[in-house]
């Protein structure tokens, strides 16, 4: 990971931000306008070997939900990664970029029978169980369909990890998954054992997300390997595979200090391995599933400059073309993304300013406490660090903002991700009652 929030080909000069990946930052507003998200190829690509290499004999997902789009999923599969969708559409894209459908797995606390059917006549790899309804309907479809469905019971196991309360999930106060203190985790195991078309050939916790220490990591190994012990002994059931989830925590600004993926990696597995000859269980086959920490930091947000306010001795307000709309994380958890100047340098001193976006809402923030250069003006290009994870997916068209592209830079060369959404694609589902 590197020490800046700038993906790795970045170009920074004096704080302005000129190139990724080898193409200047002017050619490609001009040349794709925008707003426009900018994915730094050789960065992905570095986030998955790095998460590969940190964890040796594991077996490295990628939560598509990060996002959600056919180009990543293809560039993951790559390099080596399986896939985690978490919703038909998802698992819709997986189908579309030819992700083999045995490294699927196929995650959702609420998963419809439609999906679920799918995911049968796909033969996904996985299913993540999440409920005792779920079981239910993976059973009758199962039946329905001759098709015995390879499953994971996924597990709250008590963690708590420190980071923002809607992103926590291990704690016992989830919507998510059996809640081992609850008595749900034993009595999944039983259900599923009356069950012909459920094989259960795994568990799954995950913890949380963006969790800067390792501490969460380690202490669900233990409370994992524990459980499947407990499982060993009271059902004789060997439980073969886990995934212990997501959540590694990337750098949004200078003053993020995540751990680096290796150091993830030996922390997990030494907890593992500790806490596998504490209970004689055999090492299982270990998942880990991240998916901001491989599309996160490789992505930036160009922005265009379109008006500034100077309100004297209050503040100055400086807005950009898009906002909320491709970027929610700022108005929905508070998230600081670091923001720039882009495409050209300043020698004008710094000024505090609040970079807004274009929507009618006044949460509606870029970033409140931005520091850009006295000189900034009209036209200028702005771009904010680390907007590749939960930026494109949990884009939205409020006030009917179109949906900006998105394009993969390499050696000096452009490729589209995501076409710019179009005034048409806006309105071609909407029914007119004349
Ligand atoms: N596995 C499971 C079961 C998950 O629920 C998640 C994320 C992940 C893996 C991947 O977590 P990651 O490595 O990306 O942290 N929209 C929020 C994040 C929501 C995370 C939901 N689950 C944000 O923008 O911060």
């Amino acid at each position: 990971m590197t020490a800046s929030p700038w993906p790795r080909t970045a170009v920074v000069e004096g704080g302005a931000l000129l190139e990724v990946g080898g193409v200047p930052v002017t050619e490609l507003a001009q040349r794709y306008g925008t707003p426009l998200w900018v994915v730094d190829e050789d960065d992905v690509r570095g986030c998955c070997r790095a998460y590969r290499s940190a964890f040796p004999g594991t077996e490295v997902a990628y939560a598509s939900k990060a996002w959600p789009v056919v180009g990543l999923m293809q560039l993951a599969v790559e390099e080596g990664l399986w896939i985690d969708v978490a919703s038909g559409g998802e698992l819709h894209t997986a189908a579309m970029a030819a992700v083999p459908m045995e490294r699927v797995v196929f995650h959702g606390s609420n998963k419809s029978e439609d999906e679920l059917a799918e995911a049968a006549r796909q033969r996904v790899g996985r299913v993540v169980v999440d409920s005792f309804d779920e079981l239910k309907r993976l059973e009758e479809i199962g039946a329905s369909r001759g098709h015995r469905f390879a499953c994971w019971l996924r597990v709250t196991p008590g963690i708590d990890a420190h980071t923002h309360e809607y992103v926590r999930t291990g704690h016992d106060d989830t919507k998510f998954g059996f809640t081992l203190s609850a008595g749900l985790a034993d009595a999944a195991v039983e259900t599923a054992a009356r069950l012909a078309h459920v094989d259960v050939v795994g568990a799954h916790a995950h913890v949380g997300s963006q969790i800067f220490g390792t501490d969460p990591f380690g202490a669900n190994a233990e409370v994992m390997v524990a459980l499947l012990a407990a499982w060993r002994e009271r059902y004789g059931l060997l439980v073969g595979e886990l995934n212990l989830g997501g959540g590694m925590a990337i750098r949004y600004t200078h003053e993020d200090h995540p751990v680096t993926p290796a150091r993830y990696g030996e922390a997990l597995l030494a907890a593992l391995e500790r806490a596998c000859s504490e209970h004689g269980y055999p090492v299982p086959r270990l998942f880990v599933e991240p998916g901001r920490a491989l599309v996160g930091p490789a992505t930036v947000t160009l922005y265009r400059v379109g008006t500034i306010k100077a309100l004297p001795g209050i503040r100055t307000y400086v807005s950009v073309d898009g906002g909320m709309s491709d970027n929610i994380r700022p108005a929905l958890y508070d998230a600081e993304h670091e923001v720039a100047l882009a495409g050209r340098t300043s020698d004008a001193p710094p000024v505090p300013v609040t970079v807004v976006g274009k929507h009618c809402e006044s949460g509606d923030l870029v970033r409140e406490r931005a520091a850009l250069p006295a000189d900034l003006v009209v036209g200028d290009l702005l771009a904010v660090a680390a907007t590749g994870a939960y930026g494109e997916a949990m884009a939205s068209n409020y006030n009917r903002v179109p949906r900006p592209a998105a394009v993969l830079v390499r050696d000096g060369a452009a490729r589209p991700l995501i076409r710019r959404e179009t005034y048409e694609d806006l309105v071609a589902r909407d029914v007119p009652l004349r």
